[in-house]
């Protein structure tokens, strides 16, 4: 029994010898004091050996068990205290394992640029609710009744004078409510329309609308900011046009384009073959929506103007499809 102590005791000295790293350290430990372990096994052989050896060997092997446990943990605090770090099995020079980054998504990077444009031109971003009342949809903005919007096939009614936004010109009213001019303010954020999801339709979107509203604004100030906006945002060789339209909000009003961004205007699948891209409404704030906010047509004017952000980030990145941006496929969304 003494002889098979003594072994284990050469045995333990080699091993601890050349325990380099923690994990090796625990894997010592379970060899001599685990359940299992050398020195269990040899307790287990004390009840049989001869009644006068017994002492002798019990004394030994608990020596050797205190001891075992002794040196376990000192070589443990001098590992843990890095004294031998050089000696680890670690390169700490290798270069360490990337986590995956995320992104924003195209939506929030084409706002952001959107908003960057118009903050660095003196504009404020305001925002209001989602869930509207018909006065802010419609009414102020001189929508009548019987316009087709109102019915609850074009708008997502929640209950009657209740219902999702259909564009954000009903921040325009918030704000003329609560504030006195000069207003210069864009307001970005969802609007919602019950139209069957397709290529280019979506029941949900986001615009981004603007406002001005002061003493002496112009027509020509629309323009000037409008072809600031679509070449910082297009670049330098985009040209805007102003075509004549209807908004019940604006008078006069306007719907602009760029020149087509694929074919410089020469005309392609993606314009049609006109040369030019529509990408917002515009005009001069018509005054019955300043008398529904309780401000006097005669002493101000204003302009406002209201643009997709979706159709926005689908021509500026070559996007066919409006569904790519809700579907949450991280293939399309590692693009941007
Ligand atoms: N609200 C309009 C829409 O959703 C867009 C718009 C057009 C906003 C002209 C305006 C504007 O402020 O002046 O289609």
């Amino acid at each position: 029994m003494l002889e098979k102590i003594n072994e284990i005791a050469q045995l333990f000295t080699n091993d601890i010898g050349n325990a380099r790293g923690m994990q090796t350290l625990e894997e010592i430990r379970v060899k001599y004091l685990g359940r299992k372990g050398l020195v269990a096994e040899l307790m287990s052989k004390l009840p049989s050996l001869e009644k006068e050896k017994k002492p002798a060997a019990g004394r030994e092997l608990n020596t050797l068990k205190a001891r075992i446990q002794k040196e376990l943990e000192a070589r443990q605090r001098t590992l843990l205290s890095g004294a031998s770090l050089t000696r680890e099995e670690i390169d700490v020079t290798m270069p360490g394992i990337k986590p995956p980054e995320g992104r924003l998504h195209p939506i929030t990077q084409t706002l952001n640029e959107i908003n960057g444009i118009f903050v660095s031109l003196g504009f404020k971003i305001a925002e209001g609710p989602e869930i509207e009342k018909e006065f802010y949809n419609f009414e102020a903005l001189n929508i009548p009744l019987e316009h087709p919007s109102r019915d609850a096939f074009d708008t997502f009614y929640i209950k009657k004078d209740t219902l999702l936004r259909s564009h954000t010109s009903t921040v325009q009213v918030r704000i003329m409510e609560k504030t006195k001019p000069p207003i210069q303010a864009i307001m970005p954020g969802r609007v919602y329309r019950p139209d069957a999801v397709d290529a280019t339709h979506s029941f949900m979107f986001h615009q981004v609308e603007g406002l001005m509203v002061d003493r002496d604004i112009k027509f020509s100030d629309l323009k000037g900011i409008l072809n600031i906006f679509t070449k910082q945002m297009f670049g330098e060789k985009t040209e805007a046009r102003f075509r004549p339209s209807f908004f019940p909000f604006t008078e006069p009003s306007a719907e602009v384009d760029i020149s087509c961004i694929m074919c410089r205007g020469k005309g392609c699948r993606v314009c049609s073959h006109t040369g030019w891209l529509e990408i917002l409404g515009a005009g001069t704030v018509n005054p019955r929506v300043f008398e529904a906010v309780g401000y006097s047509p005669r002493k101000y004017k204003g302009l406002a103007f209201g643009m997709g952000v979706e159709r926005i980030a689908m021509l500026k990145y070559g996007i066919d499809d409006i569904r790519l941006f809700f579907e949450n496929d991280i293939r399309f969304l590692k693009q941007f």
